[in-house]
Order: structure tokens, then C-alpha cells, then sequence
């Protein structure tokens, strides 16, 4: 009754993002109550692996640590000289973990409002260089920087642009790097990503190198289907950006933390970048807060601009919001001396080998990932590599038929993906691989293409 009541309530009153508004009038919600460790648990106390999420749902030290700063000092904001003790300790941390030297943090409470901010500081930078024609951005198809008007023009989702305007002017996209998807005939991954920088040095030569500040790209791919960087891609990337002084921003929200086995995907697959945007399990989830690492050069941009200027004219109220820089500095406290980020490579090596025999499932074109952060892509035709046609939705029938069998994960366009916390125990990481097993038989057979 109490779940009845609270699907009227929600289709009467709430929009949900990223959902079929229509199909959601008539289906309403999954409402979740409670979560523990890597599981969650529904209003009809259906409980579910959780193949989509962070540290884990019920660290009672991230409890306690935001206890604790709530009834010490809940707010106070850092614009005009103030900060507090979480704030100071958490952007510390930060710069000592960063992946490359960095000089300064700069908090907000999102990951699109981080991914804004650095395009803001991109033109802010080129500004106080005297170069402030040089602004254009270069996002990659199927990337995903955010849903605000800025950082949605950096993604390379046509769902995020159509009947919004978007992209904005002066944002670029080059190819996706899926080897799988994109590669030619007859082409070794190195010579795909040869073709990529090639690519990016032509689309830059061409718009004008004096007029392009920035490209965005996440290590490895998160809501464009887990795509993992091709051999040599991001080496002869950073080669053609170095040449043309364009700055690489590492968009860390779903890589930063241990995703991808290292404490940065930009460790993983060799990124050395100008900025860095993360958030997600910078808290663990468990309060909105996102960073952004910027480097000494920039920082001396924008400490030249605001003398110029008088301030440095951004910020958001919630930025350092101290409840959420102390949760964000016990998970950290958490990841490190738990071992949490050590043992996602072992985790991610059982998730892994669990997955990769399915390449041979008929419905299954290819299986890639590393850490726990994994992608199975949906085909029609293993041969051709022909995904199904979108309007029959078949990843996200597989999706459905998991999330009954109680396993979330996510289908993003012709793939499914599972990036579960990372405190999933390994019988959790079995249970999870049978069940994602399972759900790809039931619709093969539905599909009539299961061999008998
Ligand atoms: C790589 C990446 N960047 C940015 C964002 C946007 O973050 P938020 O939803 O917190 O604005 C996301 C969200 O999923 C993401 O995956």
C-alpha cells in the first residue's frame, strides 16, 4: 500500500531524468529504501546487487564523519577569504594524490557545474595570455561531461542535444576511440588511434590552433557504453595537443577513486592533464560535491586575471561545502587504509574473467573493461557487428530481465554496462555474473537466438 501510495505520489509529482517521461506515467518508479554494502533494497523489499555505484551504501564512518561536521559547523562558503578545516584538508589531499603535479582545488557540488568551471577557466587562462580568441572546446562522440548547457555541449550524446539548441557554438566533436565500433578493416588499434590524432590535428589545423583552448575526454568512457582508450590512443592524442598548446582536461568523475584499479584513470591509461574535474566517489556518493584540480600555469592565469579583474569572479554557495569535504576526507581516509583501491584490481580480475566468456553468447559482440568498470556490447549479428536496431530497445530488455533476477546495471546505447562498488565481496561479484548470464539467455531465447 505504502509503495502504491508512493508511486502516485512520484508520477504526480516528480521528473525524472534521463527516462521516458510517457513510459514512466504508466510504470512509475522503483522506489529504494535501504542500502547495504553492495546491495539495495526496494519498497516491496526486493533486494538487488548494486552493478551501478561507489563505495558502498552503509559506511557508518561517512555517517559519522557528516554527523560530526554537522553539529560542529553544517555551512559556511569559502568565497572571500573564508574556508574551513574540510575544505583546507580535503583540497591538501588532493593535490598529494593527483595523478600529475597540480597546484590548487577549486570545489563545487557537481560534476557538470566541475566540468563547466574548467571550461570557464579554459578561456579565462587564454584571456590573461592575450589569446582570447582561443576558445573553441573539443568534446568525442559518445563522451559524457554533464547535462548543463556548457557541459552537455562537450558530450557527444545526440539525446543530450536534440530540442535543446545544443551543442553551443564553438564546440567540436572527433571520433569515439571504440576500436570495436569505429575501427576499419584491417586496422591494428594502434593504427585506429593513429587515425584519431590524426583526425584531432586536422580538425585543429583546420578550425585554426590560435582559436582552440581545450579537449575533454574521460580515460575510459563511462555513459557512452564503458569504452576503454584503444592501444597508444591517448600518447599520440597528447602529442597533437602539446603541439597546438591546446589544454587536455581529464574528466575523472567516474574514473577518479579506484574505478579503474589505480587511484586515477588518468594513471590507467597515461593521461597527463592541465585539469582534472572528479566527484562521484570523491564522497562516496553520499554528498554532492565535485573538485577540480588545476595546474600552475593556470592558477598563474588566474591569479594575473583577478588582480587585473579585482576578483576572480566564480563560485558556487555549496562549493566546499564543509559537511561534504568531511565526508569526502574519511572516504579517502577509507580507500586508502582499507585497501579499498588496492583490491579493485583482484575484484575487477574475478569480475573480469567472469564476463569475458561471453563474447561467445550470440547476443555478445564483444566484452571490454578494466577495474570494475565493465562494458558488454548488444549485437544483432555477430559478424557484421550489426548492433539491433535501437526503437526494439534490446539492451535495455536485457537491463529489465537483470534488474528482475536482482542485478542493476545500466544498457547505454548498443551496450550494457556494470561497474558495481567497490566494496562488492567476490561471492557478490559471482552472484552478479550469473544473474547478467542469465538475463542475456532469457532474451536470447525470447529473440530466438540462443544455440540449442
Ligand atoms: C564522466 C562524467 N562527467 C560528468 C558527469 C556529470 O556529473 P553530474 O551528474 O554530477 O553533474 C558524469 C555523470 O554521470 C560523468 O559520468
Amino acid at each position: 500500500m505504502l509503495s502504491n501510495s508512493l508511486h502516485e505520489r512520484d508520477i504526480a509529482s516528480q521528473l525524472h531524468p534521463q527516462t521516458n517521461l510517457s513510459l514512466h506515467e504508466k510504470t512509475g518508479p522503483v522506489v529504494m529504501v535501504s542500502g547495504h554494502g553492495a546491495e539495495i533494497t526496494d519498497s516491496n523489499g526486493k533486494t538487488y546487487i548494486e552493478g551501478m555505484s561507489g563505495l558502498g551504501l552503509s559506511e557508518t564512518r561517512l555517517v559519522e564523519a557528516a554527523t560530526r561536521q554537522m553539529s560542529t559547523l553544517p555551512y559556511y562558503q569559502n568565497f572571500a577569504h573564508r574556508a574551513t578545516e574540510p575544505g583546507i584538508e580535503l583540497a591538501t589531499k588532493l593535490l598529494g594524490i593527483a595523478p600529475v603535479p597540480m597546484s590548487n582545488v577549486l570545489f563545487q557540488s557537481s560534476g557538470s557545474e566541475a566540468n563547466d568551471t574548467a571550461i570557464k577557466l579554459a578561456w579565462y587562462h587564454f584571456a590573461a595570455q592575450g589569446r582570447p580568441e582561443k576558445r573553441k572546446i573539443i568534446g568525442r562522440n559518445r563522451g559524457y561531461h554533464g547535462t548543463s548547457i556548457a557541459s552537455a555541449s562537450i558530450t557527444g550524446l545526440p539525446h543530450l542535444h536534440r530540442d535543446f539548441h545544443l551543442p553551443l557554438p564553438n564546440f567540436l566533436h572527433v571520433t569515439c576511440p571504440h576500436f570495436y565500433r569505429e575501427g576499419l578493416a584491417g586496422e591494428t588499434e594502434d593504427q585506429f588511434s593513429t587515425r584519431l590524432a590524426d583526425e584531432l590535428d586536422a580538425l585543429i589545423l583546420a578550425e585554426g590552433p590560435e582559436t582552440v583552448a581545450a579537449f575533454f575526454a574521460e580515460p575510459a568512457m563511462g555513459t557512452g557504453g564503458a569504452v576503454m582508450p584503444p592501444a597508444g590512443y591517448f600518447e599520440k592524442i597528447q602529442k597533437v595537443l602539446r603541439k597546438h598548446e591546446v589544454l587536455l582536461i581529464a574528466d575523472e568523475v567516474i574514473t577518479g577513486f579506484g574505478r579503474t584499479g589505480n587511484w586515477w584513470g588518468s594513471q590507467t591509461f597515461g593521461l597527463k592533464p592541465d585539469m582534472i574535474s572528479c566527484a562521484k566517489a570523491l564522497t562516496a556518493a553520499y554528498m554532492p560535491l565535485s573538485a577540480l584540480l588545476i595546474s600552475e600555469p593556470i592558477y598563474q592565469s588566474m591569479k594575473a586575471q583577478s588582480e587585473k579583474i579585482g576578483v576572480f569572479g566564480h563560485g558556487y554557495t555549496y562549493g566546499a561545502h564543509p559537511v561534504a569535504c568531511a565526508v569526502a576526507n574519511e572516504a579517502l581516509r577509507i580507500y586508502d587504509e582499507d585497501g579499498v583501491i588496492a583490491g579493485v584490481a583482484a575484484k575487477g580480475e574475478q569480475l573480469g574473467g567472469l564476463l569475458a566468456p561471453l563474447v561467445s553468447h550470440p547476443l555478445v559482440g564483444e566484452v571490454r573493461g578494466t577495474g570494475l568498470m565493465w562494458g558488454i556490447e548488444i549485437v544483432a549479428d555477430k559478424v557484421t557487428r550489426t548492433p539491433f536496431d535501437p526503437a526494439r530497445g534490446i539492451p535495455a530488455k536485457v537491463q529489465e530481465a537483470a534488474f528482475t533476477r536482482g542485478l542493476v546495471c545500466r544498457a547505454l546505447g548498443s551496450a550494457i554496462a556494470i561497474a558495481p562498488p567497490l566494496v562488492i565481496r567476490p561471492d557478490q561479484i559471482e552472484a552478479a555474473a550469473q544473474r547478467f548470464s542469465a538475463a542475456l539467455d532469457q532474451i536470447a531465447d525470447e529473440l530466438g537466438t540462443r544455440p540449442q
